[in-house]
Formats: structure tokens, sequence, C-alpha cells
């Protein structure tokens, strides 16, 4: 069933203490597709950046790292126990060049053309209005700055999140959700993405299939923790079943992505799609 723009807010309010407490993972996790944002948007030392939906704090943390002391970077989120996570992490960095702001993608409080750069890393897809949310970040960039986009291939290219789903339809009905709703495929489709951007009136409009590794050394059963936690759908889908019914869908996902833990340590194969375009 397609979630209400408020349901999608507080799902994701919900989620924070669960993407903060896997932090670490998550981080490591995700890196590659940091590193290619980072690229393509052409991140430099002294930029001024603004990331989109940074939830916990990425790609913002690692982008307060390139810009130096002499550029600067806003985490802005929609949930405020986000931004607040996002908050704690760089007091205990004692990072001095990055602010934090609670608001919506498409409604930013920032003067137009106050930023080099705005980014957006898996965020664009739970937007109720992407189109508005791309339009809100070239109106907040500087003439030919960029903003640059990461979104998830399909499942099928996916095994982090296919394994889960597949092994829980034997025991759950997920009713499939349609193209235009919000969630973690809804820009999946090769083209889709950079069409909005085009429509948003961005120039040099790129899209580039990422192929990666989902690297970190956790075990099966850190990651169905991590997994079981990160995602509200999942979390709500799995307080429908009883204690037997999950430990039988443990089971099953443990048999099903053996091979994606050689060593006990878990690396899936990933792709992402990242687009950018120029103001
Ligand atoms: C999958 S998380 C990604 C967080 C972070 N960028 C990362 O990659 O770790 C999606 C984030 O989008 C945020 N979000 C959802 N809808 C939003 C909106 N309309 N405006 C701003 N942020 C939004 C959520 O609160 C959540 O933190």
């Amino acid at each position: 069933m397609t979630q209400s723009p408020d349901e999608v807010v507080n799902a994701w309010r919900e989620s924070a203490p669960y993407w903060e407490k896997h932090r670490p993972a998550i981080r490591r996790m995700f890196a590659p597709i940091t590193r290619a944002l980072i690229e393509e948007a052409a991140i430099c030392e002294g930029h001024r950046v603004i990331d989109v939906a940074g939830g916990a704090g990425e790609p913002s943390l690692t982008i307060s790292e390139i810009v130096g002391a002499r550029g600067s970077v806003v985490c802005t989120d929609i949930a405020s126990e986000m931004v607040e996570a996002a908050r704690r992490e760089s007091k205990k960095l004692q990072l001095t060049n990055i602010s934090f702001q609670q608001c919506a993608a498409d409604q930013l409080p920032f003067e137009s053309e106050s930023f080099d750069r705005a980014v957006s890393r898996l965020g664009v897809m739970f937007f109720p209005d992407p189109l508005a949310g791309i339009s809100e970040m070239l109106r907040v960039v500087k003439p030919a700055g960029s903003i640059a986009f990461a979104v998830w291939r399909d499942r099928q290219f996916n095994p982090f999140f296919g394994t889960v789903t597949e092994a829980l339809s034997r025991y759950i009905e997920s009713p499939p959700e349609g193209p235009d709703s919000p969630g973690a495929f809804r820009f999946a489709e090769s083209g889709k993405l950079a069409g909005l951007l085009t429509q948003a009136r961005a120039v040099d409009v790129k899209e580039r299939i990422l192929k990666f590794q989902i690297d970190t050394p956790v075990s099966f059963e850190e990651f169905w923790l991590l997994r079981s936690e990160m995602s509200e759908s999942l979390r709500d889908k799995l307080k429908q079943l009883s204690e037997d019914r999950i430990r039988a869908l443990v089971i099953d996902l443990k048999e099903a992505s053996r091979s994606y833990f050689p060593n006990d340590q878990m690396s899936f194969p990933a792709e992402a799609i990242i687009v950018s375009g120029k103001k």
C-alpha cells in the first residue's frame, strides 16, 4: 500500500535510532556511493555544499573532510531525529565546518544561489514530489553549480534487498508497489530520474551505473539485525509474524544468502544509479 507523505516521514523518524545505531556499518557499506557522488558533483576543497535528505549524516560527514576549513556543508533532512543523530556524530568528531537544518527537500530555507554543490544519497525516491525537490536543489546552487543523486538499481541487481524480499514473500503477502510510490526502487529504471532533472531544466544531465560490493565485516546474524532494524516496512511486516515463523524465515534467508557471506563476512554485489546535472 502506498504511504502518504506523513507516513513516509513518520517511518523515517522511527528509523532514525537504528540508522544511528548501525552508523559504522552503514557508512562503510555505502562508502562507494558517497565517493561516486562526490566525484560526479566534482566536490572540492573550499566548496559550500548542501546535502538533502542527509539522514544520520551521510554523505555530509564525509564531504566535510573533503571541503575542509575553507568550505562548509549543510546537512538537511525532513526527520528531526535524523538531523539530531547527524549533529551528535559531528560533535563527537569535533567538526567545525558542518551545520544542520531540519527541512523538506521541496522547501529548502536557503537563499537562491547560495551553494556550489547539492547532493542527495538515497533520498530523492522518498520525496512526495521529486521534481519539486530537484528544482529546489537547482534553485539554491550557483550558476553552473552541480547537483547529484544516488538511487538504487532494480532489486535483481541488489541481492542485499532482493534476498530478503524473496524470502519474506514466502511468509507474508507484499502487494507490489506502484512505480511512483515512495520507495527504495522508485528510480530503478534507467532514464527516469535523469528525465526529471531535464524537466527541472538542469543541463548537462548524466546518468551512470555504479557497480560495487557492499563489503562489511559483519556476519549473517549481524546483517539480519541491521536489515530488520533499518527498514520500517520490514519491521512492520515482522510484527505480523509469530516468533516461530520469523525463525523459519531467518533459516531460509541464511541458506539463500550463503554465497554472500564467504568466511562469515558480508559481501553483496550491488548497483546504484548516479545522476547529475548542472544549473
Ligand atoms: C534511505 S535514507 C538516506 C539517508 C542518508 N542520505 C544516507 O544515505 O545514509 C532516506 C532519507 O530521506 C529523508 N527524507 C524522506 N523524505 C524527505 C523529504 N521530503 N525531504 C527531505 N528528506 C526526506 C528521510 O528522513 C531519510 O533520512
